[in-house]
Parts: structure tokens; C-alpha cells; sequence
């Protein structure tokens, strides 16, 4: 007899955007003539930027010749690409970062999924609510127990340090999903709970490029001592297009440290490095080649306007749903807008409503957790086209 890991049944049914795609699905088949805008999953609509797409194309070529071809390549990355994040992502903001504390993948929802292997089942963790559901989705697939923190208007979306001790911390900032931020003070109190309790920070930094405000932390390296207690998860995706092409890096300072249970310390980078020899074989030659290109000079001024495009949507979203009388969040330092659902509606009821009266797709915010009830998110993802017309949409409606 084969017996199940029983965490599973522990699960909601469905995946929480594959919910969605299926209820559009049908809502599509039933309505074949209506023009769905979809605002949902956080998917860029801009293609994969100039400067990378001709990377690859290079890449492709070096591959067709001998001397160029590539088989198994490094499983941590190609020196070239941890190089640059090096140099580009940490070096030129002031934080000492090395090459072998960088590990290339194919995705920072992998890296955030997968970490856990790392960590003692009987952990216990922190987890922000409301939240990406994959932190909290594949802590219970192994058994560990959460404590959720509230993250709400009531508390200006500061999530409150644990009352009882955690091991594990997961932080995102620029937050997903309620696009607010924690200045870099509100940052250290978090770095300072985990030296003292030798707890681990899983940080993830996938919307960094987003901020545009002062005080903001762009990794939370920022913060002195933080190479003590987090590991911190970058993203390619939002940035340069590629939600389809995939790749990510995690970092792991080598002075951050586990514990046996017999109280031998134990490198969380050794055992990264264990666990991804083992279970991966890199991201791809192609790939690794494009994500370079994102820090060349031309990379870096073609995602510049993605972002600034894409916060030009968050800007038009927030405003016309401001004019349409909602209480709106986030959207400044962050593709994600946060709003309030009418009075005595639940998040799916505005769901539905929107998807019916105004063929918006959207995420209901108790989709991301018990406090996300009453919330709804937007993304700044979709074209500008889209957003001006969505605002009108909902202008047009009475969902109220
Ligand atoms: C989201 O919509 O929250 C994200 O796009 C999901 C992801 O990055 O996996």
C-alpha cells in the first residue's frame, strides 16, 4: 500500500488562480461575445524586452555550433549572470553580496515553493494574511504549523511582530497582494526580532523595481545585519517579460545559519547548494543569456519604461476607481491595487459582479487569506488601453 503525504488534503481544493481561470473559462464559453478584460493573475502583457530577446537569439546561434553549444550547465548558474547580479543588483547599491551566495532558477515561485526543504518540518512560521498563497500553501503541504499575521487598513498594513516565537518569516515587499510597502525602519524591527529569536526571514523582493518612493528598502540587505537572518528572492518576471520565459534568483549569505536539534550550526547556503545539485539542472544557456542582457545599458533603460508604463496603469486604476468612490490601496510603489469591496459584499461576490456587469477579472482578496476578505485586487499589468477602459466600465456600473 502506497500511502499520501495527508498535509495535501489539508489544502483548499484548487490553486487559487487556477480557480479563477477556470471561472472564467466558463464564463467565456456562456458569453462568447463579451470582451473580457482580465486584471487578475499579476501576467505582464509587454513583450520580453529588445535587449534580451537578441540575447537569446545569439544565444540560440552559439548553441547550433560547436563551440558555442552548451550542455549541462552549472545547477547554481552561469558565472557570467552571477556575476551581474553581483555587480548590478547589490555591489552598485552598496551591499556585499558574492557570486556563490546567488542561486539562478527558473522562477522565484519555485525558489519561494521549494525552500522549504531546507527547514525542519516542526518549524513554526510566520506568514503575512493576506498573502501569495504559496508560502502558505507549501508550508502546509509539509505539516508546519503558521501563525498568521494581520495585515489590514486597521493596521496601515504593518503586519505586528509575533506574539509567540517563530522560526520562519515570510515578508514581501512591495507586498503582494495588497501593493503597500514597509520603510526601511519597519524593516529592522523584523531583522532585529530575527537575530534575537535566530529566526529566518524569507524575503521576497519580486516587485523592488516598482518603488518609486524614498525610504524603501530595495532588498532587505538594506538593512544592517539582514545577512544574518534572510534569504531574499529575486524575480526577472515583472521586469523584462518573463513570466513565460522563467528565471529568478534567491540569495543566501553564507554567514546565515540553521540549527541541528542538537544545536550544531549548519550553513543554509551549504544546503541550498546540496538540495539544488540534487534536484535541478539550471535554467538554460538561452535563458540565463537574456536575463545578462537585462542589466546592459539598453536592458536596463527598456525595463525602466515597462515599469514606468505599467505604474502609469496602476496610476489610471487607482484614480478611476478613487473617482468611482472605492477606497483604494497600494498602486504607488507597486503594479498591485488594493480596494475595498462595497459594504456587505464578500470578496467572490464582487468577483462575480465585476466578471458579470463589467467583464473585469480580478482577484478576490480572501483568495490570498481570511484577512483579504472584504479586498479585492487589480493589476497595472494589463495594457493602458485596458485600464482606462476597465475604470469606465466600473464607472458605468452601479456595483456600489
Ligand atoms: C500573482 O498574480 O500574484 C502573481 O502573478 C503570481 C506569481 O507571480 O506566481
Amino acid at each position: 500500500m502506497s500511502y499520501i503525504n495527508e498535509n495535501f488534503l489539508e489544502l483548499q481544493d484548487s490553486y487559487l488562480f487556477s480557480t479563477i481561470a477556470k471561472k472564467v473559462a466558463k464564463f467565456t464559453e456562456e458569453n462568447p461575445d463579451k470582451k473580457i478584460i482580465k486584471l487578475g493573475i499579476g501576467d505582464v502583457t509587454k513583450s520580453i524586452v529588445p535587449a534580451c530577446l537578441e540575447a537569446m537569439h545569439k544565444a540560440v546561434d552559439d548553441m547550433g555550433t560547436t563551440e558555442g553549444f552548451k550542455g549541462y550547465g552549472p545547477e547554481q548558474g552561469y558565472d557570467f549572470l552571477r556575476k551581474a547580479i553581483v555587480e548590478n543588483d547589490y555591489k552598485q547599491r552598496g551591499i556585499d553580496i558574492e557570486e556563490d551566495e546567488i542561486f539562478v532558477s527558473d522562477g522565484a515561485k519555485c525558489d519561494c515553493g521549494n525552500i522549504v526543504d531546507i527547514f525542519a518540518e516542526d518549524n513554526k512560521v510566520a506568514i503575512t494574511d493576506p498573502v501569495y498563497p504559496v508560502y502558505l500553501d507549501t508550508n502546509i503541504m509539509s505539516g508546519r504549523k503558521i501563525t498568521y499575521l494581520p495585515v489590514t487598513a486597521e493596521n496601515n498594513f504593518k503586519p505586528e511582530l509575533p506574539k509567540e516565537k517563530v522560526d520562519m518569516i515570510y515578508l514581501c515587499f512591495p507586498n503582494n497582494p495588497t501593493g503597500t510597502v514597509l520603510e526601511k525602519e519597519e524593516l529592522k524591527k523584523w531583522v532585529d526580532y530575527a537575530k534575537e529569536n535566530k529566526s529566518i526571514i524569507l524575503y521576497d523582493s519580486a516587485y523592488e523595481a516598482f518603488i518609486t518612493e524614498e525610504n524603501i528598502p530595495h532588498s532587505i540587505y538594506d538593512i544592517e545585519g539582514a545577512k544574518e537572518v534572510a534569504i531574499e528572492f529575486k524575480s526577472y518576471s515583472k521586469t523584462a517579460g518573463f513570466t513565460g520565459v522563467r528565471c529568478a534568483y534567491v540569495v543566501i549569505p553564507k554567514q546565515l545559519k540553521g540549527y541541528t536539534k542538537a544545536g550544531k550550526e549548519v550553513s543554509f547556503n551549504q544546503l541550498w547548494n546540496r538540495r539544488t545539485c540534487t534536484k535541478f539542472n539550471g535554467v538554460s544557456y538561452i535563458v540565463q543569456r537574456a536575463a545578462e542582457a537585462t542589466y546592459s545599458p539598453e536592458g536596463k533603460k527598456q525595463i525602466e519604461e515597462n515599469i514606468k508604463s505599467y505604474l502609469e496603469n496602476a496610476k489610471i486604476i487607482k484614480q478611476g476607481l478613487e473617482e468611482a468612490g472605492f477606497t483604494v490601496y497600494g498602486g504607488v510603489n507597486s503594479p498591485y491595487i488594493w480596494l475595498k469591496v462595497p459594504e456587505g459584499m464578500t470578496s467572490w461576490e464582487f468577483f462575480d459582479r465585476l466578471l458579470e456587469e463589467a467583464n473585469i477579472v480580478g482577484t478576490p482578496g480572501s483568495g490570498f487569506g481570511p484577512h483579504g476578505e472584504g479586498y479585492f485586487r487589480l493589476t497595472a499589468f494589463g495594457t493602458k488601453e485596458n485600464s482606462i477602459e476597465a475604470m469606465n466600465r466600473i464607472k458605468r456600473t452601479n456595483i456600489r
